[in-house]
């Protein structure tokens, strides 16, 4: 895993709006994977300044989104199809078309997740995966004691990711407790991943899934397993980090080594 540990959740967002910037420039038409939460939304802004500005173009590109509530369709304001849209596909020159969510009004959710693996398949495969941290170390929709092979398939969210995005809902509303998510054995095929993960809340979480075992027990420990992993860290999620200088030491390192 690659540790960088940057002052502030703007210089993330920024960090993370280059290596897109340099995956579209490298290959236009890459497969993305996105996220939804509170922590890509600077990431996405950074972005739509980049595209608005001609700077950056999505229109080859392809995405493939984590997750999404069972029970929610697009058009529900707390969807995360209409999350995206908002936040990132709507700003951006790329087709609707081309931009993938799994279909949290399904009437038939195994057929639509096989579909959903199927499609990222057919699409080559993702290029690039974009990943938040859960304050319990889920990634996606993948809850504590998800199988570290698992596909995209229907998980029933915890209390305590429910009871996070309860902020999201309007007092009464109906918030959905299961959801359609990828699995962690499909995100780990993706060929590079980025997690972003910022403020004290996720400290816990974050040392879990750098210094702690591989285990169900913290999904994104086994991001451990994967060859190209990047987290992007600001200083709050990496305050609970054992090893903070020896990961600053490497990244001083590997920025005088040409290619690294
Ligand atoms: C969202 C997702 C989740 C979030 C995580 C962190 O698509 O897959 O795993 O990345 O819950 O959410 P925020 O960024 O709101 O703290």
């Amino acid at each position: 895993m690659q540790i960088v540990i940057l002052d502030t959740p703007q210089q993330v967002a920024n960090y993370g709006a280059d290596r897109f910037a340099d995956q579209l420039k490298h290959k236009p038409d890459s497969v993305l994977g996105l996220a939804t939460g509170s922590t890509p939304i600077a990431l996405y802004s950074a972005l739509t300044a980049r595209v608005q500005r001609g700077e950056l173009s999505f229109a080859n590109a392809r995405t493939f989104n984590l997750d999404e509530y069972l029970g929610l369709a697009g058009s529900h304001p707390q969807s995360y199809r209409y999350f995206m849209n908002e936040h990132l596909f709507q700003h951006l020159d790329i087709a609707l078309a081309n931009t993938a969510v799994p279909d949290g009004a399904t009437d038939n959710p195994l057929a639509a997740c096989d579909a959903y693996e199927a499609a990222i398949q057919v699409a080559g495969g993702i290029d690039l995966q974009l990943l938040g941290i859960g304050r319990n170390g889920h990634i996606g929709f993948n809850e504590p004691s998800s199988s570290l092979a698992s596909r995209t398939r229907v998980k029933t969210l915890t209390p305590d990711t429910v009871k996070a995005n309860q902020r999201f809902f309007a007092d009464g509303e109906f918030q959905p407790h299961l959801s359609i998510t990828m699995g962690i054995g499909t995100i780990m095929e993706a060929r590079q991943i980025l997690l972003l993960a910022t403020g004290q809340s996720k400290s816990a979480a974050v040392r879990a899934m750098v210094e702690g075992p591989l285990a169900a027990r913290c999904p994104a420990s086994i991001l451990q397993m994967h060859p190209k992993a990047t987290l992007v860290l600001d200083r709050a999620a990496a305050s609970q980090l054992e090893d903070v200088a020896f990961y600053q030491y490497i990244e001083q390192e590997n920025q005088r080594l040409p290619g690294v």
